[in-house]
């Protein structure tokens, strides 16, 4: 009898080992995806506590989502981080959603390797302190659904690259300080009439200029919110306009 029970909490004692150990195997994070945090954590002030410890997706960090060891969202809205985006970021191959919005001293340029995260549906780094040109490397991103620059610090022209995001639904460049018109496609490059998924364009509250041209629009858009107040806009209001059926608000 006493051998049958020792025998059992032996078998109790060994199941419990293996799954423990099975638990850590699983919970190891990427190699390069660790090595992705761990640059940025250096990088970063007022990180979560939670990011303190080893291992991102086993503990896991506040704000870091995974899924078979691979991180595929990070999300730090309203945190304090203080900092700046280094191309690190680029190394998060599996990340699907990037979220730091309203950090407002998270500063400094956007990384060109951010067009290296290939898989991104959704980038979101409004109300931060973002400066320098939106980079034309974003038009790689053909994942992308919705992206969100708005309320920085932005300068420069709207990268006319953005138009061969074919999946676009939502863009919002509103409240910063660009610059020039709104590219269209015209001589084999890209522009923003290409957008046919788009539902918003917000483009309000930036020094933009030149005439809106008729080119921007076309039936076979489906825009619900359009944006454009607070610019340097001349001349008429598009005709074309009225091809839109979806629209809601101008
Ligand atoms: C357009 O998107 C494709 C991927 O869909 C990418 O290979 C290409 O570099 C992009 N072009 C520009 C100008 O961003
Ligand atoms: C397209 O090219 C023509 C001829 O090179 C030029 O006159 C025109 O301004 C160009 N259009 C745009 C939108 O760049």
């Amino acid at each position: 009898m006493v051998a049958i029970r020792e025998m059992m909490m032996r078998l109790v004692f060994f199941l419990a080992i293996s799954l423990a150990g099975i638990h850590v195997i699983c919970s190891f994070t990427d190699p390069g995806d660790s090595a992705a945090l761990y640059a940025l954590r250096g990088l970063w002030q007022n990180t979560p506590p939670s990011w303190a410890k080893d291992d991102p997706c086993g503990a896991p960090w506040d704000g870091v989502t995974c899924d078979n060891s691979r991180v595929t969202a990070l999300g730090l809205s309203s945190m304090n981080i203080k900092g700046s985006l280094s191309g690190d970021i680029g190394g998060l191959t599996e990340l699907r959603s990037l979220v730091l919005s309203f950090n407002q001293d998270l500063t400094g340029s956007l990384t060109p390797q951010l067009g290296d995260l290939s898989k991104l549906n959704t980038l979101i780094l409004q109300g931060c302190g973002f400066t320098g040109n939106i980079p034309d490397e974003l038009g790689k991103l053909s994942q992308l659904t919705f992206l969100a620059l708005n309320n920085n610090k932005f300068t420069g022209s709207i990268p006319a690259s953005l138009g061969n995001l074919s999946q676009l639904s939502w863009l919002d460049l509103a409240e910063n300080q660009l610059t020039g018109p709104i590219p269209l496609s015209a001589n084999n490059t890209f522009g923003l009439d290409l957008l046919v998924n788009a539902k918003h364009f917000h483009f309000n509250k930036n020094q933009l200029s030149g005439p809106i041209l008729d080119e921007l629009f076309s039936a076979k858009m489906n825009l619900i919110h359009v944006l454009f107040d607070s610019n340097q806009f001349e001349g008429s209001i598009p005709s074309t306009l009225g091809l839109v059926r979806t629209l809601e608000a101008l």
